[in-house]
């Protein structure tokens, strides 16, 4: 009986390193989400804040903006996707700014199309939603996971 018990000890002694082993550190859980306050955006404006070690834009498109990006037909795209499936709320876009080409950051284009970007790097257009319509790239820019805690918080991740 006694060796039964001291059995257990031992056990629940040498389990529970590994139990802490599985769980990502706090350091690790904070890396991996990134938390935005909204409420110093403008409309109109966009600011890049960095999820994973990338930079993520999270721009507040006006309604003229929106109308416009939604009236790019699909035929213009070389990557098609709605813009209402890429948003959560038409006013915020949220995307990763690494072109999808070979991974350069793309410019705002204000004289472009839609308010969109352009990557310099060797001429990808994407629109205001970050959906690709010409040049090399492939694919729209990725669209992070988020999530609105609120009407002015976001979190990235
Ligand atoms: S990396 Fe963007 S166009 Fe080549």
């Amino acid at each position: 009986m006694f060796s039964a018990a001291a059995a257990g000890v031992g056990v629940a002694v040498t389990a529970w390193p590994f139990i802490d082993q599985m769980n990502p550190s706090a350091a690790t859980q904070a890396l991996s989400t990134t938390e935005v306050d909204l409420t110093p955006i403008t409309p109109g404006q966009q600011i890049t804040v960095m999820w994973q070690g990338k930079p993520t834009w999270v721009r507040r498109r006006t309604p003229e903006e929106v109308a416009q990006i939604r009236a790019i037909p699909n035929s213009e795209l070389k990557d098609p996707q709605p813009d209402q499936e890429r948003v959560q709320k038409a006013e915020w876009l949220v995307v990763i700014g690494i072109c999808t080409h070979l991974g350069c950051i793309p410019n705002r284009d204000n004289s472009g199309e839609q308010g969109g970007y352009l990557c310099a790097c060797h001429g990808s257009v994407y629109d205001g939603s970050g959906r690709i319509m010409r040049g090399p790239a492939p694919l729209n820019l990725a669209v992070p996971p988020y999530a609105f805690l609120s009407d002015t918080l976001v979190r990235i991740g």
